[in-house]
C-alpha cells in the first residue's frame, strides 16, 4: 500500500469479510465490518477501472452498483489480490466503509447522481465524504454541495479524464469541494492518478465545483482539438485525396513533434485500423455525425456569460450540431455547387503548412480555455492555478499533449498571464505559423472546405493583435437607433449624437 496510514485489508482477510456481507445487513453495526478505504457507485466500465485502479495500489475498495450483472461483472474482472468486494444493498455498503467514509459515485451526470445521494443519505454520518466523479454541470455541483455541507457532510465535485483505459491504469484527477475532504482522499487519488515522472496528475482545484468547472473547461478544450484535428483530415482526404494508409502516416509523424499527444496518437492509430466485417479502414465506414454529452456546450455557455471569446469551441459545437443535420446537408449537397475541392499546388508544402497551422491552432484553442478559466476563477472565486491545472492535464487526460508542458511553463513563469498567446515563447511559434495557418485558411476557402476552427482560430488572433477594432462603427449604429450612447477618441465622457437630420 502505498501513501496512506491506514492499513489495508490483505486479500485473504478482505475475500472474507466480502463473504460476510450477505448477512451485514442484519447484523449490528460493528467495526470488525468496517473493511472499505473507500466507497465505489456506479459500477460501469469506468467504475470498474477505477476501483481495480485503487484495489491495485492497495486499498480496500467496496462496490455499489443496483445492477447485479455490472457488481458481478467487477467480481470477475478483479483479481485474488485485489481487496475488492460489491454490495448490492445500499445500507450493507455503507456499514462496509470505514468511518469517516468516502464514497465515490460515477453515474451519469444530472438525476442519476441526485438519486444517488438521495438513496445514501439515511445511512450516513457527518463527516463522511461524497464524491461525485461524472461530468456533472458545475452548478448542480454547488446546489449539491451547499445542501450536504449544511448536513455536515462533505461533498467533492471531482473532475476525471482518461476514458476508460485512464480510469484503469491512471487518469487525471481534477477535484474541488472542501480542503479538508480533499486531504482525506489524497493519499488514494495521488496513487490511482496518472503520473508524469514523480509527480501525480491530480490536485486540488479549489472550493465548491472548481473541478467540475475545470472538467468542462478541458472537454471545451477537447472538443476545440478535435474538430481542428477533423479539418486538417478534411483537407486532407478531400482536397489532397489521400487515403487512411497515407493519413495515418502523416498523423504518426505529427504526433512525434510539436503536435504529439494522446488525441494525435488515437487519430494516427484510427487511421489504421480495418473493420473486421469488410476489412475496408473503419474509418471510412463510420456515419459522419457527431454527437455529444454536452459539457463543450456548458462551456461555450458559461464562456459569453462570463464574456470570454473562445471561437474555436464555439466552432467546435456548431459543427457537432451542423453534422447532427445530415439529412439537411445532404439535400443542400445535391443543390448547391461549391469550387472543385482538389488541390492542384505543392502537396508536401500544403501538408507542411497544415501541420503549422494545427500547432498554431492548438495553443490558441488551449489559451481560449485557459483565458476562461482565468475569467471563471475570480466569477466563482475558485481561486485556480493555472500552472496546477495545466500540470494535472499533461497525463492521464483525453487532452495531454507535449504542448501542456510549454503551457505549464508559461504559466510557472507568469502566474498572471492574462493570455496564453502572450506568453513569450508560445507568442513566438504562433508569429511565425500565422503564415501557415493564413494559407491554409486561404486554400480551404478557396476550395470551398468548411475549416471553421482553423477560421476561428486565426480570427481570434487577428482580432486580439489588433490595435484598432471596426467596433466604434458598431457603438456609431447602437447610438443611431437606440441612443445607447459612445465614448470619443478626443474626449473624456460619453456621447449621443442626433444622426437624422
Ligand atoms: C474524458 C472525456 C470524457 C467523455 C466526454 C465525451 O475527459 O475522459 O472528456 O469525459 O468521453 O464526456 O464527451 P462528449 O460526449 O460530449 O463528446
Amino acid at each position: 500500500m502505498r501513501g496512506t496510514d491506514r492499513l489495508p485489508m490483505g486479500a485473504d482477510a478482505w475475500q472474507e469479510s466480502g463473504r460476510k456481507e450477505k448477512s451485514m445487513a442484519d447484523t449490528a453495526d460493528t467495526k470488525e465490518n468496517e473493511v472499505g478505504d473507500i466507497g465505489l457507485i456506479g459500477l460501469g466500465v469506468m467504475g470498474r477501472n477505477f476501483a481495480i485502479n485503487m484495489a491495485d495500489h492497495g486499498f480496500a475498495v467496496v462496490g455499489y452498483d443496483r445492477d447485479a450483472e455490472k457488481t458481478d461483472q467487477l467480481e470477475k474482472e478483479r483479481s485474488g489480490k485485489h481487496a475488492i468486494c460489491t454490495s448490492d444493498d445500499p445500507a450493507a455498503f455503507c456499514q462496509m466503509l470505514r468511518r469517516p467514509r468516502a464514497i465515490m459515485i460515477l453515474v451519469p451526470a444530472g438525476d442519476p447522481v441526485d438519486a444517488v445521494i438521495q438513496a445514501l443519505e439515511p445511512h450516513l454520518e457527518p463527516g463522511d465524504l461524497i464524491i461525485d466523479s461524472g461530468n456533472s454541470h458545475f452548478t448542480d455541483t454547488d446546489r449539491r454541495s451547499a445542501r450536504l455541507e449544511e448536513k455536515g457532510l462533505h461533498f467533492m465535485g471531482m473532475g476525471i479524464s482518461g476514458g476508460e483505459s485512464g480510469a484503469r491504469h491512471g487518469p487525471s484527477l481534477m477535484p474541488g469541494g472542501t480542503e479538508a475532504g480533499y486531504e482525506r482522499v489524497r493519499p488514494i487519488l495521488t496513487a490511482a492518478a496518472a503520473h508524469v515522472g514523480e509527480m501525480p496528475c491530480v490536485a486540488y482545484m479549489g472550493p465548491r465545483s472548481a473541478g467540475h468547472y475545470v472538467k468542462m473547461v478541458h472537454n471545451g478544450i477537447e472538443y476545440g482539438l478535435m474538430q481542428l484535428i477533423a479539418e486538417t483530415y478534411d483537407l486532407m482526404k478531400r482536397a489532397l485525396g489521400m487515403r487512411p494508409d497515407h493519413l495515418h502516416s502523416v498523423y504518426r509523424r505529427w504526433n512525434r513533434g510539436a503536435l504529439g499527444g494522446y488525441l494525435m496518437e488515437i487519430t494516427a492509430a484510427i487511421f489504421q485500423h480495418r473493420d473486421d466485417a469488410t476489412g475496408r479502414p473503419l474509418i471510412d465506414l463510420i456515419l459522419d455525425e457527431a454527437t455529444q454529452k454536452g459539457t463543450g456546450e456548458w462551456t461555450v455557455a458559461d464562456a459569453l456569460k462570463q464574456q470570454v471569446p473562445t471561437p474555436t469551441i464555439d466552432a467546435a459545437v456548431m459543427m457537432r450540431h451542423l453534422s447532427g443535420d445530415d439529412q439537411q446537408r445532404r439535400a443542400a449537397a445535391n443543390r448547391f455547387q461549391g469550387p472543385n475541392p482538389h488541390f492542384t499546388g505543392d502537396r508536401e508544402a500544403f501538408i507542411a503548412h497544415l501541420e503549422k497551422a494545427l500547432h498554431a491552432a492548438f495553443i490558441m484553442t488551449y489559451a481560449q480555455g485557459m483565458a476562461l478559466l482565468r475569467k471563471a476563477s475570480q466569477t466563482y472565486g475558485y481561486r485556480l492555478d493555472l500552472e496546477t491545472v495545466a500540470r494535472v492535464w499533461t497525463g492521464g487526460c483525453i487532452i495531454r499533449a507535449a504542448l501542456l508542458e510549454d503551457i505549464q511553463a508559461a504559466f510557472r513563469d507568469d502566474p498572471d498571464l492574462a493570455n496564453l498567446m502572450t506568453a513569450p515563447a508560445l507568442g513566438r511559434t504562433l508569429q511565425t505559423h500565422q503564415v501557415a495557418l493564413r494559407a491554409v485558411v486561404g486554400t480551404a476557402a478557396g476550395l470551398g472546405l468548411a475549416v471553421p476552427g482553423l477560421m476561428a482560430a486565426l480570427s481570434y488572433w487577428d482580432a486580439y493583435r489588433s490595435g484598432w477594432l471596426p467596433a466604434n462603427l458598431v457603438m456609431a449604429q447602437r447610438d443611431y437607433f437606440g441612443s445607447h450612447t459612445y465614448r470619443r477618441i478626443d474626449a473624456q465622457g460619453t456621447f449621443h449624437t442626433q444622426w437624422e437630420a
